[in-house]
């Protein structure tokens, strides 16, 4: 949900297993809901937060990149794309409330609590939709991904809220870089039974969770303005062993994402 407002590029490195290096560089960019680019930090709205983040595994002969695209909260409001236009319309419109009398999960998407991280590098992020990884013996296990902040996941008190400078994340984030390692990259892990083709549907948080990797934040990227219009994440795998489940909202990201991207660049 969060789109590319007034975001910060980062260069990160990462330690992953098997078919990426040991310290695979990564560009990782902060985002807030809505869009706009000049909302301020301490606005309600900028919530939940996003984070994506792109392997580059390498530059040439050709580009080869995987993305990971995340936000602050592990509801979304439609299960496909139909369900999202409708919600996206309802909100445009204003017949918000008939909508989510209708589609529970667009209320508890809306009900959800999404407070305000203390910082970005204090915010747990969700990647929603469900992937499949690929053994070389071809079995498959379904996972949802997650960062998860090393220093633990913070939140602004409500009393505090009013206290929010207008950057504080953007800027702050950029101020305290280099930060070392700083999210785990993790997987919970499906089970037998459990729903892969509808990311509204919350699989039990006593599904196993396991540690793929971890993320540091080295510092803003010196071309940061023209790589934020560049950059376009990319919702579907591109690596051998990983694929998109079959959650129909993952193309449907990609195709919109593309549309949305390009739209920019022309900017
Ligand atoms: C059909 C459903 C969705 C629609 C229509 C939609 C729409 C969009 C659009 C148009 C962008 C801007 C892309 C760009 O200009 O580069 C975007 C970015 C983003 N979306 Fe979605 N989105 C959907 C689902 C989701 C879901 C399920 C998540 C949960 C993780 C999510 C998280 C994000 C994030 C974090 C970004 C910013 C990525 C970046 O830094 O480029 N979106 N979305």
């Amino acid at each position: 949900m969060p789109l590319p407002s007034d975001p910060a590029t980062v260069e990160v490195g990462a330690q992953l297993p098997p078919h990426f290096q040991n310290e695979t560089p990564i560009l990782a960019r902060f985002s807030s809901s809505t869009g706009l680019p000049d909302l301020p930090d301490n606005n309600p709205n900028g919530n939940p937060r996003g984070l994506a983040i792109r392997f580059v595994l390498a530059e040439s002969p050709r580009r080869l990149h995987t993305d990971i695209i995340t936000h602050s909260t592990p509801f979304f409001p439609a299960k496909d794309g139909p369900d999202a236009l409708a919600f996206f319309k309802a909100l445009a419109d204003g017949s918000i409330s008939d909508h989510l009398a209708t589609y529970p999960s667009a209320k508890e998407f809306v009900e959800a609590p999404k407070p305000f991280p203390v910082s970005f590098a204090r915010e747990t992020f969700y990647g929603v939709n469900a992937f499949k990884l690929i053994a070389a013996d071809g079995t498959v296990t379904f996972i949802r991904y997650r960062f998860v902040p090393r220093r633990g996941a913070a939140h602004v008190d409500g009393d505090q809220v009013e206290g929010l400078a207008a950057g504080y994340l953007y800027e702050q984030i950029q101020e305290v870089l280099p930060l070392g390692p700083t999210f785990d990259l993790v997987a919970q892990i499906a089970e037998e039974g459990d729903v892969t083709d509808n990311c509204t549907v919350q699989w039990p948080e006593s599904r196993k969770v396991v540690t793929l990797g971890t993320i540091s934040l080295d510092r803003v990227r010196e071309d940061n303005d023209a790589e934020q219009k560049r950059v376009i994440f990319d919702p579907v795998p591109r690596v051998q062993g990983v694929e998109s489940s079959d959650d129909p909202l993952i193309d449907v990201r990609a195709a919109l994402y593309l549309i949305s991207g390009r739209e920019r660049r022309a900017a």
